[in-house]
């Protein structure tokens, strides 16, 4: 599998976005999926994968904790591209075991419980949504954290069994925003109140001007935990430096 992924990488360096999610979406025809937050750049890749090919997976994970205005981005992209984001929820039955032992705010007391929590709402819906899924593609870029610059186009998500593809990897915000500008991509509003990176509601705030773009995820926590489980660093390969 590692001797497949440098292969593809070697293949794709010089490759555009459109061209990196076109070659998949051919070549692993039927098993590939998008998972979207509905943040900007998976706007971006939402819109090229309209462009490419409607029928194409597209999911979104939606914990049961998620803003109003990310339903209403949700609603707004599917009307626009005549698609259906299929929406995968927690197992009932783990969230009411985890918030009557816990309460419903266990994650801002430990890392273990926030990590708990992330797991039973994102992380065991995410198995189900790719179960007959080979390659799935995120909109992580490089510059968006430290827990980040390591993440090549191509990588083997061990966690998952699969291949993980980031289309956006090379892309600054700026690249993401006049692209988005350019398209008319529809976009979460939050993102014009001062939050770059959105995710659930309890654990997302606005930052400041200047302020690091994930600085309003977990922000009681130290940035090297700030990762939920999807892209744990340790479960992909890592670039040589
Ligand atoms: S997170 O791990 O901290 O939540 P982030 O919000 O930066 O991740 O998103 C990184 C990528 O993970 C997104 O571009 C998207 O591909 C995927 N992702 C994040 N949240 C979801 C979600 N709720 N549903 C589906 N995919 C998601
Ligand atoms: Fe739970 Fe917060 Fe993780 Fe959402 S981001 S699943 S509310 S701990």
């Amino acid at each position: 599998m590692e001797r497949l992924v440098e292969e593809l990488n070697e293949r794709l360096r010089d490759s555009s976005a459109e061209e990196i999610l076109s070659f998949f979406i051919k070549e692993y025809n039927g098993k590939v999926a998008f998972g979207t937050s509905l943040g900007a750049e998976d706007q971006v890749i939402t819109h090229m994968i309209a462009n490419i090919d409607k029928s194409t997976k597209i999911f979104t994970l939606d914990t049961g904790r998620i803003f109003p205005e990310t339903y209403e981005t949700l609603a707004e992209t599917n009307k626009k591209y005549g698609i259906n984001i299929e929406v995968y929820f927690p197992n009932s039955e783990r969230v009411e075991r985890m918030v009557n032992e816990k309460g419903i705010n266990l994650f801002y007391e430990s890392v273990e419980n926030r990590k708990l929590c992330c797991h039973v709402r994102k992380i065991e819906p995410l198995h189900r949504a790719m179960t007959d899924v080979d390659v799935w593609f995120t909109g992580i870029r490089r510059e968006q954290s430290v827990t980040r610059i390591m993440t090549e186009i191509v990588e083997f998500d061990s966690a998952n069994g699969k291949i993980k593809v980031n289309p956006l990897v090379d892309w600054t915000e700026e690249d993401v925003w006049n692209y988005i500008k350019e398209n008319n991509i529809p976009y979460n509003k939050l993102h014009d109140r001062g939050f770059p990176s959105i995710g659930c509601q309890p654990c997302t705030r606005a930052v400041k001007p200047g302020e690091d773009i994930r600085a309003g995820r977990w922000w009681w926590e130290e940035p090297e935990h700030k990762e939920c489980g999807l892209h744990s660093r340790e479960n992909g390969k890592m670039r040589k430096a």
